[in-house]
């Protein structure tokens, strides 16, 4: 078991748009619909927390509409294979639902509330379900406003360096539908070892900013079902 090699993921908006949640940055994306300034800041929360809160409840309210897709489910087949880790910058839990057994969320979770004045002390973080609506005047542990307990623009991601640790130790790192267009995520590629293997998994091109990787340019599925393929190929030689 300890012998097992190490493949880590980061993950992005794209490994759940076959699942039926939009992407930010492409075509059609939330960012187009919704201004990330002011949904996705916490300039946006201060001017406006009503509006940030239920951006987020109806967010909440449409998970449970939706299911993990092979991109997800291939993640958890390789653990019969490998040691897997999962750093992700999605805030649904679908990664949850297929059963990775090693998860690290970058952004927060949608099924999580926090209050406003500490966001990331754990005696004010609590779990919610699908259809709990964040309310104006919900008091956290610490008598502040409950908030989403979500990392927007402007604050420091707390689980970075437990990120950068796990990404020290891959022997194998993919990207699997991210546009790397945020930090310190697109960052993570960097800590890995130099010698690591890296992969893509998009459809679309990825600013590699002077890494090198081998580019599967095809949507989740199909780009882990073609990844399954070449490492367990690699393993049985
Ligand atoms: P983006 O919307 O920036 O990028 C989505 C990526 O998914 C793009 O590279 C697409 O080409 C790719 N993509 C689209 N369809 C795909 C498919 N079927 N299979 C695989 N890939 C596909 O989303 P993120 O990079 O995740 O943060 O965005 C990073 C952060 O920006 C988010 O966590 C969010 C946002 O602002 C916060 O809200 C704090």
């Amino acid at each position: 078991m300890e012998n097992k090699k190490h493949i880590v993921f980061l993950t992005g908006a794209g490994i759940s748009a076959e699942s039926g949640i939009s992407t930010f940055r492409d075509a059609d994306g939330l960012w187009e619909k919704y201004p990330v300034k002011q949904v996705a800041s916490i300039q946006g929360y201060r001017e406006d927390r009503e509006l940030v809160i239920d951006f987020y409840n109806s967010m909440r309210k449409n998970l449970a509409n939706v299911e993990p897709n092979d991109g997800h489910k291939l993640i958890v087949e390789l653990e019969k294979h490998f040691k897997v880790s999962v750093i992700t910058q999605n805030v649904d839990d679908l990664h949850e639902r297929a059963g990775s057994s090693d998860i690290t969320h970058l952004h927060g979770e949608l099924l999580k509330i926090t209050s406003t004045r500490n966001p990331n002390d754990e005696k004010c973080i609590r779990k919610v379900n699908y259809d709990h609506e964040i309310k104006i005047g919900d008091k956290a542990a610490d008598g502040s406003q409950e908030r989403p307990f979500i990392v927007w623009f402007g604050e420091a991601v707390p689980n970075l360096k437990k990120a950068a640790e796990i990404c020290s130790t891959a022997d194998i790192f993919v990207i699997v539908g991210t546009s790397l267009a945020v930090y310190p995520a697109a960052m993570l590629v960097f800590e890995t070892q130099v010698d690591t293997p890296v992969y893509i998994i998009d459809p679309n091109d990825v600013p590699v900013n002077g890494f090198v990787a081998t580019h599967i340019k095809k949507g989740a599925s199909e780009g882990m079902k073609e990844l399954l393929e070449r490492l367990l190929n690699v393993e049985n030689q």
